[in-house]
């Protein structure tokens, strides 16, 4: 049970969550919030024990309060290292100096929330800082309300951090994050830290394709896929963001993150609050395979918009099929093909709307294109719905193409600054979603979109980054602001959406993984990890992507061959393993699939029909990492325990080189476990430490097993 609790002897607040406790002390003065302790669970009293003060620290050119491990810096005083927040007073004083002004715990659900309001000591300005914590989670939410109180005028916020999560005093730490470009995100990085800050970010409006706000550390790199300690954190923002890593010359480790404050500043007008993004952290000694698992359970149970034991459906989607040249015939075309397959949700992606034959033109006109449907979409949408399948449409609202009715009539509602280019990506411009007729349009448009069709899935894109991000009409009222606005509008938009349609899912996409973060997945059922659809790329993409996000979450499809990205050729089978490895779906031509390779797809669709709630919910075991060699392998194991599920993959055989047996883990050791396909049955202890045997031959060989646990042995 998750239990909070304030012992006033010690002036300390202990969090205990499920295997790990947490503990925060207040200074004698009540002017500074210090980090006691965040690991391995411990008793309640030794948590107050080290809360005790041992006296200040002392150093030649420091101050005690600079040194010291603070939950969230203020800026001000001598304080060095990186701040938590910065604000600018309307009389120019540029300092806060703060006191607890009350705290407290409040009950909901299963979570309890501890917060803490101080105000500074001569300025109208409180900051609340919350930490949320779950039974049977280890993580922790923490974000920070800003309020001006009124009497002095504006607050002008220039950096405005979620959280700083302190680390145990150890030797030296490892950061583990995840970077990339388009076709190539979520790569797993890996850097042992010297002193000095490390500096994660997206500046481009959107969470990015180069590098995913969550990072994970783990002292002296000695945590291994399922052992040792990490200490893990993820931001629930998909704007610009950053993450600092930083260790001071005193071996002190924090990683401190929120909105970024590049280009930054957010006027708090007398009265107006702000409320900041979670920075959510966790703690696991069961190595990065604990930490996945972990993050994967607490967006199933705690952030997801639906139940944590749904199955997502398998999904259609035309992209790379028919590119810009949907139209009813074809798309009925592949309609009645992938119901054959037994798909369940048929989505017509990009080129349905406007003039949209190409990448330049027609974003932002949002009408039936009336050449490629002459009925509108709804005959479409029958058939689909007359073969057993939802029907789902793409979506690029923030965006617009120069040539468009849309810009044409609204050249002022893109970014942009006065003298200076409208830089396009994709040929498109960005909508300043800030300002509020934008917003209205924006939210009419999708809404008037789903009230007139039965449209069931929404694949909402963003294929460009921000540049000129100005909005010359409002130059002295703090333009700054759409840096947050943006967002802000773009979550309220999807909110009112999924209010008034609830029976729409949503998915996020943004150039392929682009807008992959905890912000955005609270509101989407799904996220499109990577363009990148080439079964051997997508080992590694999908490998980072399991880092932090949960299989179910984790959109991949078959497609064609050669890839259109990487012009690889390889078997249906493989691309089916890789495919079947997070939420399937297809995207291939089908029309074109002879009638062998339909055969061939039925059966693994029927076969991942059958085990996919053991995929998508179940406990991940990175076995062998496509980093590491010719073979990669993945472990799924049902919640229950009943089921588990292993895919190998090898993309080329070395000749001679030892293929190691697959240790499984999770299992029960005196249960016993039958192949499905086989029908041999293991001990549990038989597959722990002797392992499954799979021997990969030639290239882009693969293999499935399914196991399934026997009610008595053999
Ligand atoms: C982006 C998406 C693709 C596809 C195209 C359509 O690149 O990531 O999946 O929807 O846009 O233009």
């Amino acid at each position: 049970m998750a239990d909070i609790t304030y012992d006033a002897s010690n002036r300390c607040w202990i969090l205990q969550l499920e295997a790990s406790t947490y503990c925060i002390g207040l200074s004698e003065d009540a002017s500074s919030l210090q980090h006691i302790y965040w690991g391995p669970r411990i008793a309640s009293v030794v948590a107050s024990e080290m809360a005790q003060p041992l006296g200040p620290l002392m150093v030649p050119f420091e101050s005690p309060t600079g040194i010291s491990r603070e939950e969230y810096v203020p800026w001000g005083e001598m304080r060095f290292s990186e701040p938590s927040l910065k604000v600018e007073y309307a009389d120019g004083t540029r300092s806060i100096e703060w006191v607890l002004d009350e705290h407290g715990v409040e009950r909901s659900g299963a979570g309890q929330t501890l917060w803490l309001r101080f105000r500074d000591r001569a300025y109208p300005l409180t900051v609340t800082l919350y930490y949320r914590i779950y039974d049977d989670h280890d993580v922790i939410e923490r974000w920070v309300r800003l309020e001006n109180t009124g009497g002095s005028g504006p607050v002008t916020i220039e950096q405005a951090l979620s959280a700083d999560w302190r680390l145990p005093r150890r030797e030296r730490y490892r950061l583990t994050y995840l970077y990339g470009q388009h076709v190539k995100e979520t790569q797993v990085a890996e850097v042992v830290l010297g002193p000095g800050k490390v500096v994660l970010e997206s500046r481009r409006g959107a969470t990015s394709h180069q590098f995913n706000p969550w990072v994970a550390l783990d002292p002296e790199a000695s945590a291994t896929q399922e052992s040792g300690e990490v200490w893990s954190a993820a931001l629930a923002w998909s704007g610009s963001w950053k993450i600092v890593v930083e260790t001071t010359p005193y071996g002190d480790v924090h990683c401190t993150g929120g909105v970024n404050d590049f280009d930054f500043r957010y006027r708090l007008d007398e009265g107006a609050r702000l409320k900041l993004p979670a920075f959510v952290g966790l703690y696991s000694n069961k190595g990065f395979g604990g930490v996945s698992r972990c993050w994967h359970a607490y967006e199933r149970e705690q952030v997801l918009p639906e139940a944590p034991d749904v199955v997502r459906p398998l999904l259609y989607n035309s992209w790379e099929a028919t590119a810009f040249a949907v139209n009813e015939r074809n798309q009925m075309v592949l309609a009645e093909k992938a119901a054959e397959l037994g798909v369940e949700v048929f989505v017509v992606d990009d080129g349905w709307f406007g003039a949209r034959n190409d990448e330049y033109t027609g974003l932002g006109d949002w009408t039936v294109n009336p050449e490629k449907f002459p009925h509108g979409l709804n005959p479409l949408i029958a058939r689909v719905n007359s073969l057993g399948m939802r029907f789902g449409l793409w979506v690029e609202p923030e965006m617009v193409n120069p040539d468009s009715d849309l810009y044409r009539a609204h050249p002022d509602w893109v970014y942009h600054f006065r003298h200076r280019s409208r830089t396009q990506g994709r040929n498109q411009l960005v909508l300043n979603l800030a300002r509020e007729d934008v917003r209205v349009w924006m939210l009419t448009t999708l809404d008037t979109l789903l009230s007139e069709h039965k449209i069931e899935f929404v694949k909402w894109d963003m294929n460009r980054h921000f540049s000129e991000p100005g909005w010359p009409d409002e130059a002295d009222r703090n333009p700054e602001r759409v840096w947050l606005d943006h967002v802000r509008n773009l979550y309220g938009i999807i909110d009112e959406l999924r209010l008034r349609h609830p029976r729409v899912a949503f998915e996020s996409c943004a150039g392929g993984g682009g807008r992959v973060d905890l912000g955005i997945l609270s509101r989407v059922e799904q996220m499109w990890p990577s363009d990148n659809t080439d079964a051997l790329d997508r080992l590694r993409i999908q490998e980072g992507f399991s880092y932090a996000y949960a299989p179910r979450v984790m959109m991949c499809w078959v497609t064609d061959c050669p890839n259109f990205v990487t012009k690889r050729t390889v078997p249906l089978r493989y691309r089916f393993h890789v495919a079947m490895a997070g939420s399937l779906g297809i995207g291939g031509d089908l029309s074109r699939w002879t009638p062998q390779e339909l055969e061939e797809a039925c059966g693994f669709i029927a076969t991942y029909k059958r085990v996919r709630s053991t995929i998508q919910n179940g406990l991940l075991y990175r076995l062998r990492s496509p980093r590491a060699g010719s073979v990669a392998a993945s472990q799924y194991l049902a919640r229950d325990g009943s089921e588990v599920v292993v895919f190998a993959w090898g993309h080329s055989q070395q000749f001679g080189e030892t293929q190691l047996p697959l240790l499984l883990r999770g299992l029960e050791e005196e249960a016993y476990y039958r192949d499905v396909i086989s029908g041999i049955t293991y001990s549990g202890t038989y597959l722990a430490q002797k392992g499954l045997s799979i021997n990969l031959a030639g290239d882009f060989d693969s293999h499935m097993v399914h196991l399934v646990r026997q009610a008595s042995a053999r």
